[in-house]
């Protein structure tokens, strides 16, 4: 056991009680964030004239050495240290002896380890971006190439009009905009030091904390020593953006599900992205989109676990915030493992267009064109509600489709049925008559196509 504080104390800590309270078992993981913040901390000292350049150079020379000895193999993370911050500064006494011991002058693990979780979710947020981004260009790929691929769109899952594919992967497209979106956001929000808050109270050594905020990369730095320290907001803004990333994620694997049950067949997914079954030859499974929809709920687990753990916290810094860590972690991997996989599912998969066409066709979704085609001759919308209602009854019965109806059978239902009626509701004219902003009509498509592309672009 190594610890950094066993001044005051007369007893070694109980061993439970040490393992209770270690956190190096995780927050390993930001140890090239430590690293970094050190380095910055010990040039701004250097700079003030709190460390000598010789101390700053050997400081900075030892850590270096802990770093490539770290990567070698050579020397390992053991649970021998209590935390990430710990074991670096331990292991560079050991190295450098006296000077190592000034590493953390005017500085507390308490606003190390807020800088250190804030640089690590800074990257992680840059890595989600650039995930979002790469499956925005698979999303607009695929819709450039679907103008025309009919389909029905749904309402309560019954079919209800007919849309294009383009127009149904738009609304992801939005969706998913609106993620890359949010992230830039929490980003530009969070992008502040809290290097330089101490403890809780700042500190009495002239520390240039601009400096270090500059050195690191953020706007500036944290305005209130107190929030500095305590501060897990930003986390809590980028869980809520990762629920709502596995939210859409989720949708529309719940979509890809339905469209690749036997009963669809709208889609069909590459051999590489399905499994099979142990016991039935026959099976091709949607193993990704189950997985996705249902690694769902632990992200969510994470923004609730992290919203609970902060809500009863006094300030300043407290040890339930350790906490911030594990799950918010596992949060992160699991959403960008999800976002890449879904992806790769999503550009490989290929669609029925004939399936999604004779769907669409064989469900009535025309039967909004029918009324409007009746309003546009003269009869009042609820009449006509009722007389395609009639209709639709009388196709039901005889298995058919409204445009398989002859001239004469419409007609015995109403007068006013022309020899139009059939151009009027065609799939084409359906779809491609519906052309304002953000409609599905072809010409309405190319246009948001056009726009989504100068997103892509900027
Ligand atoms: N492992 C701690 C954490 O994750 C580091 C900060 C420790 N600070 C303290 N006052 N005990 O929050």
């Amino acid at each position: 056991m190594a610890q950094l504080w066993g001044g005051r104390f007369t007893k070694a800590t109980d061993k439970l009680v040490y393992e209770f309270n270690a956190s190096i078992g995780f927050d390993q993981r930001f140890f090239k964030e430590d690293l970094q913040g050190s380095r910055a901390h010990v040039r701004m000292l250097a700079k003030q004239g709190i460390l000598t350049e010789a101390e700053r150079d050997d400081i900075l020379a030892g850590l270096d050495g802990i770093e490539a000895d770290v990567e070698s193999g050579k020397l390992e993370i053991t649970s021998e240290y209590e935390d990430i911050h710990s074991f670096v500064e331990a292991n560079l006494i050991d190295r450098i002896g006296d000077a190592g011991k000034k590493l953390h002058t005017g500085r507390s693990r308490n606003d190390q380890v807020a800088l250190d979780m804030r640089l690590y979710t800074r990257s992680q947020v840059l890595y989600t971006e650039i995930q979002i981004n790469h499956l925005l260009h698979t999303i607009l790929h695929i819709m450039e190439e679907h103008t025309e691929t009919i389909m029905p769109g749904f309402t309560h899952l019954q079919k209800a009009q007919p849309i294009t594919l383009a127009h149904h992967l738009g609304a992801y497209f939005e969706m998913f905009r609106r993620d890359e979106l949010r992230l830039q956001d929490i980003y530009n929000r969070m992008n502040y030091c809290p290097l330089g808050s101490g403890a809780l109270a700042g500190t009495t050594y002239p520390l240039d904390r601009e400096y270090t905020a500059e050195l690191l990369d953020f706007y500036g730095p944290t305005e209130n020593s107190m929030d500095g320290v305590s501060d897990r907001d930003y986390l809590i803004e980028y869980l809520s953006a990762l629920s709502t990333i596995m939210m859409h994620l989720s949708r529309f694997s719940e979509e890809v599900i339905i469209w690749n049950s036997n009963e669809y067949r709208f889609v069909e997914i590459d051999d590489a992205y399905s499994t099979g079954s142990s016991i039935m030859p026959q099976k091709k499974n949607p193993d990704i989109a189950e997985l996705v929809r249902g690694k769902t709920g632990r992200v969510y687990g994470a923004l609730m676990s992290l919203l609970t753990t902060m809500k009863g916290i006094p300030l300043a810094y407290n040890k339930d915030m350790q906490e911030d860590k594990e799950m918010a972690f596992d949060a992160m991997d699991t959403t960008n493992g999800c976002i890449q996989l879904f992806d790769g599912m999503l550009e490989t998969i290929q669609f029925n267009k004939d399936n999604m066409e004779a769907s669409a066709k064989n469900g009535f979704t025309n039967a909004t064109d029918a009324a409007d085609y009746l309003v546009n001759h003269g009869v009042p919308f609820r009449d006509a509600h009722s007389i395609i209602g009639q209709v639709v009854l009388y196709c039901i019965d005889r298995g058919i489709a409204i445009d398989d109806m002859t001239l004469d059978e419409l007609q015995a239902i109403s007068p006013v049925f022309e020899e139009d009626i059939y151009e009027a509701i065609s799939m084409d004219t359906c779809v491609n008559k519906r052309l304002t902003v953000g409609a599905p009509g072809k010409e309405a498509m190319e246009k948001a196509i056009e726009s989504y592309k100068e997103y892509l672009a900027e």
